[in-house]
């Protein structure tokens, strides 16, 4: 069997260990059944949170351990170390799956999970430029290794038309047209390059929220989703993963948004019509209270669960 397993280090010395909380981790053991041992992936590992808890569930579970961000794999490296071989990195989108699968693999995977969006580790580190919270560099691309466009080049070299579109499909942001046409006018005066010049610059320009949002949420989370692609990155994956389970075999993702969670219900709900498919749990899951209270971050997310049936069943 042949993996591609990077060691993957930078100069500034060794990553710590992962900040990010897993979200719905209980709901993950319960829902993906790891318990029965068999092959699984983690197609965002990002701190290994999750892969840990299906890995200690059985020693018959292996893990191939997927994420776009080289450094999130440093981090979950770190943390699973201790499960030695059962484990395997790869660096790469989860859209490729299918092209790093090892071939005995298809077609016989307990379990894929996908737990969508951005980690803490990434959210709090100012120098990856996802966040309006602190100042840093406007970069947001997950993989910096392999992605050219970063936030700056595309808010420079987009026309405000496309601008205007983005934050409207991705942002689902009402003031979409103001704040696309403040940005054209702005960058008129030089160029956007910090997150926070962009976050005041969305704030001088649309009201505050009354869910005490700050104003520039949508503009940040649209311009992230263009940056990495993400919403052709998820019909990718939706659309590659049923194949490759084994029967009985179950697909879980998490979403944190409306965007997300359509694609997966629809998928989900062909896959449930062509009849070799069920949805055990129809509605998902959500956090519960104390989750909520202990990770706030936690707030939108939904796991969905689909299952390939065995064949005749
Ligand atoms: C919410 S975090 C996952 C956290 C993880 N489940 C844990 O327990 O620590 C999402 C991760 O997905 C990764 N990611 C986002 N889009 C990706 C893609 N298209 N392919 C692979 N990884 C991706 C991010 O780099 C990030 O590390």
């Amino acid at each position: 069997m042949i993996l591609v397993s990077r060691h993957l280090s930078r100069s500034s010395g060794p990553l710590g260990p992962s900040r990010h909380l897993p979200v719905l981790v209980d709901e993950v053991v319960e829902a993906m059944l790891p318990e029965r041992g068999g092959l699984f992936v983690d197609a965002t590992v990002g701190g290994g949170g999750h892969s840990a808890r299906l890995l200690e569930a059985s020693p018959d579970v292996q893990i191939l351990a997927m994420d776009r961000d080289a450094e999130a794999l440093e981090r979950a490296r770190f943390k699973l170390e201790g499960f030695g071989d059962r484990v395997h990195f790869v660096h790469a989108p989860f859209s490729s799956l299918e092209n790093h699968l090892p071939s005995d693999w298809h077609g016989k995977l307990a379990g894929v999970l996908a737990d969508f969006g951005v980690s803490s580790d990434q959210l709090e580190d100012r120098q990856r430029g996802f966040s309006f919270q602190q100042d840093g560099p406007l970069d947001m691309r997950m993989d910096a290794t392999r992605q050219k466009t970063s936030a700056a080049v595309l808010l420079a070299s987009a026309s405000e038309d496309r601008l205007e579109a983005w934050l409207r499909e991705f942002g689902e942001e009402r003031f979409a047209r103001r704040i696309a046409h403040a940005l054209i006018q702005a960058r008129r005066r030089g160029p956007i390059l910090r997150t926070s010049q962009l976050a005041e610059l969305v704030a001088r320009n649309v009201p505050r929220s009354r869910h005490g949002h700050h104003p520039a949420t949508r503009t940040f989370q649209a311009l992230r989703i263009a940056v990495n692609r993400e919403l052709d990155e998820i019909d990718a994956f939706l659309e590659s993963v049923p194949k490759l389970l084994a029967p009985n075999g179950r697909l879980g993702v998490i979403s944190f948004h409306s965007l997300e969670d359509r694609r997966v219900k629809r998928v989900f709900r062909n896959e449930v019509r062509s009849g070799e498919f069920r949805d055990p749990c129809p509605r998902g899951w959500t956090p519960s209270a104390l989750e909520l209270h202990r990770n706030p971050r936690a707030r939108s997310a939904r796991l969905r669960v689909l299952e390939r049936l065995e064949v005749g069943q």
